[in-house]
């Protein structure tokens, strides 16, 4: 159907509502027992709902849809939304871990497989992808986007909005994508969640923005409006991010929705008066569906009896929900077959996907002496740890409402990898919150457990060093569990929690061979393992076929090429901490300023894009189509890869720019490139990075614009953000 014809028959309908059924246009209704305020069916029955969240019951569905399509006045059909983040039923490396594999494959199949599944239990609309760059890795919701760098996290924001929708909206396995949280949400001070933004407008164009843009270009059908406050407005009520960037210089033409109760909760920031006020601000800013506060309902017909809204301004509002509803056929096809399901989520390629996803996003972060990879011939291999046989855990966080955790876990993958081993296992002391989460506690029935005694602690520690003294091998599963990162997760410390270093120094003390796996949704400061455990495999949270994974890169049967897609600090307390600094004040050959902390350098315990493998490159031959070029010209920058071991494996080639001066200061390092190669061992493929004016120009402080200028420009080209092999060009007027 060609964009007339949609447009032709969204005034058709549009000429048959009334106010109210307008206004249940841009309304989301919660499906779920929890969700405060009316209860959905009798909203949607009077045409009071457009569309409805928390809620993951196709049959549901299906009684839902049915009052809205027969019932209701104008009998418009309802989108189904909820959080598919990294899976449906299958469940795919956490977006972090999709990240770290440097590849947008990962996520476009990833998330192609979840709409496969999700679209079949009858959803039609992800809040994904998540697409706030964050570089405070106290801030919980780290584990949900693509890390630190605008230039990666775009890449990964395309690719997860094309593995979402595909190319046709009416395509029946595709489910709608949202950009979230527009925008700063990554930034909270301190990195507590929520808390207020504050981002001048250079930050904001050059770092924050670009993702966005990007999944947008990529067709991103609806954004997601944040909750906090940015520059004192919240992102909720915020004309510059949703009518001047997002639709006047942007051009989108899809719909807003906001965070959930984002628009009434502007009372509680202080922000609007009361919830009519809340309404006629997030109507007036561009929010087009209010997420489950019921502001609108309540107050926009009010509004425009009174005059301060017009209806117009709310048809305007209304048509994107409309057009996508006839784009995607829901007039047509309302109901979702209520089989599907089992026989999608049975398809043995979503597993395998899920597996493969998991082997390219896993992190090599150390391997002494090539402990790595393990032969299969061991006898006696201990496993231990609290993550080590968590389901929970190897999913990670963001699981749909409903969801039972199916994944392999750690010690489920090394049993299958060795079925004539002993391969024992131990759990070792609990490691929880100190304050519960939401999902811990308030979720249907669930009660938090007491915490475990000092004294059962002690004893599962014990039993962990007795375990360990067994084996002639011992794999620690160590990190987070899933509650300890996403959303309301943000921690102060990012040491490993509980007694778990604790046990890790008691059990290498033992002197046998130990390897450290680590599930987790953000940097951790492992800076004791990282000095004394000759192994280290960062698997992030993998999935439900996580722990196959994990067994596939320990003996070799995959080999690790993954990257950092965000730095580890070496204490929390350094956060925010990102390597495309400005160098800023540090007076040339002067060690007495350097030092930002006097009780430790703030330098990362591993950088940006760091990742190792169990076979060696060399990056030569780095050469330049030309040492010059003009202003809004480009040059092609050409390196020389190989593997210069014996095994093959995949590196990451990495393009670093640095414009040494300007009309404004650039950041010392900014990623511009980059690709995963596979190589042979003794293999060299020569990889062509294109610099153009997409790639040098930049938002400027002092010009108020986007500029590209003359200047002398560093490149440095290799396998992390501290690549060695440089050169330079100069760009003239
Ligand atoms: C949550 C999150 C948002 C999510 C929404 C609906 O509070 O901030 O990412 O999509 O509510 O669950």
């Amino acid at each position: 159907m060609n964009d007339k014809e949609v447009e032709r028959q969204v005034e058709t309908i549009l000429g048959k509502l009334s106010l109210e059924e307008k206004i249940g246009q841009l309304n989301q209704v919660g499906g779920a027992d929890f969700a405060p305020g009316p209860k959905a069916e009798d909203q949607i029955r009077k045409g009071g709902a457009g569309s409805v969240l928390w809620l993951n019951d196709t049959q549901r569905f299906n009684e839902l849809q049915k009052i809205a399509v027969e019932e209701s006045p104008s009998g418009i059909p309802l989108l189904f939304a909820l959080d598919v983040i990294h899976g449906y039923r299958t469940i795919f490396p956490v977006p972090l871990a999709m990240a770290s594999s440097w590849d947008p494959a990962v996520p476009e199949k990833s998330q192609t497989v979840a709409a496969k599944e999700a679209r079949a239990a009858g959803l039609h609309w992800t809040f994904g992808p998540m697409i706030d760059i964050a570089r405070d890795a106290r801030w919980g919701r780290i584990v949900e986007g693509a890390g630190e760098d605008p230039y990666l996290g775009s890449a990964m924001a395309a690719a997860q909005v094309r593995g979402f929708q595909g190319r046709d909206p009416s395509d029946p396995e595709r489910v709608l994508a949202c950009a979230k949280h527009f925008a700063g949400y990554g930034a909270s001070e301190g990195g507590r969640d929520y808390d207020p933004v504050y981002l001048p407008e250079t930050q904001l164009r050059n770092t924050i923005l670009p993702p966005f843009e990007a999944a947008l270009k990529a067709g991103a059908a609806t954004f997601m409006s944040a909750y906090m406050d940015l520059n004192d407005v919240p992102a909720s009520g915020n004309r510059f991010l949703l009518r001047q960037v997002l639709r006047q210089e942007w051009g989108f033409e899809g719909f807003v929705v906001s965070d959930a109760f984002a628009v009434a909760n502007m009372v509680i920031q202080g922000h609007a008066r009361n919830r009519r006020d809340a309404a006629l601000r997030g109507i007036k800013a561009g929010v087009n569906v209010d997420m489950s506060s019921y502001t609108y309902v309540e107050n926009v017909a009010g509004l425009v009896a009174d005059g301060l809204l017009t209806e117009a301004e709310i048809d305007e509002l209304v048509r994107p929900i409309l057009a996508i509803k006839v784009k995607m056929g829901l007039f047509e096809h309302p109901y979702t077959d209520e089989t599907l399901l089992a026989q999608v989520v049975s398809r043995p390629e979503h597993r395998q996907a899920s597996r493969w996803a998991a082997q390219r996003s896993m992190v090599l972060l150390r391997n002494e002496g090539g402990l790595l990879p393990l032969k299969k011939d061991l006898k006696k291999v201990a496993v231990i740890g609290p993550l080590a046989d968590s389901m929970e855990a190897t999913e990670g966080s963001w699981m749909v409402f409903g969801h039972t955790p199916a994944a392999v876990t750690v010690l489920a993958g090394l049993r299958a990898k060795l079925p004539a081993a002993q391969v024992t296992y131990a759990h070792g002391p609990e490691i929880r919150r100190d304050i519960p989460s939401w999902f811990e506690t308030s979720m249907a029935g669930m009660e938090r457990k007491p915490a475990q005694s000092p004294a059962d602690a002690e004893a599962a520690f014990q039993a962990a060093i007795e375990t360990a003294r067994a084996a002639d091998l011992v794999v620690m599963v160590l990190g987070e569990t899933a509650e300890m990162a996403g959303e309301a997760a943000s921690r102060a410390s990012l040491d490993l929690p509980g007694r778990q270093e604790e046990l890790l120094k008691a059990v290498a003390a033992l002197g046998k061979p130990v390897v450290l796996v680590l599930l987790n949704g953000r940097p951790l400061s492992i800076n004791w393992a990282a000095e004394h455990i000759p192994a280290i495999l960062e698997a992030w949270e993998p999935g439900t076929e996580g722990g196959s994974a994990v067994a596939d890169i320990l003996f070799g049967d995959a080999v690790p090429g993954g990257k950092l897609p965000v730095c580890f600090p070496h204490k929390g307390s350094h956060a925010p901490l990102y390597y495309a600094r400005n160098l800023t004040h540090s007076p040339e050959g002067s060690p007495m300023y350097n030092p930002r902390y006097w009780d430790g350098l703030p330098e990362p315990l591993y950088p940006f894009g760091y990742g190792l493998s169990y076979t060696t490159f060399e990056f030569s031959n780095l050469k330049l189509s030309s040492p010059q070029v003009k202003v809004g010209h480009s040059l092609t920058v050409s390196v020389d890869v190989t593997n210069t071991g014996s095994l093959a494996g995949d590196e990451v080639a990495q393009l670093y720019i640095h414009q040494q001066w300007g009309s404004d200061t650039r950041p010392m390092r900014e990623l511009k490139g980059f690709e995963r190669l596979t190589l042979q061992p003794g293999e060299t493929k020569t990889v062509n990075f294109k610099l153009g004016p997409d790639e040098l120009r930049y938002w400027s402080t002092n010009a108020g614009q986007w500029i590209q200028e003359a200047a002398e420009f560093d490149i440095w080209v290799g396998s992390d953000s501290q690549a060695a092999l440089h050169t330079n060009f100069e760009v003239v007027a």
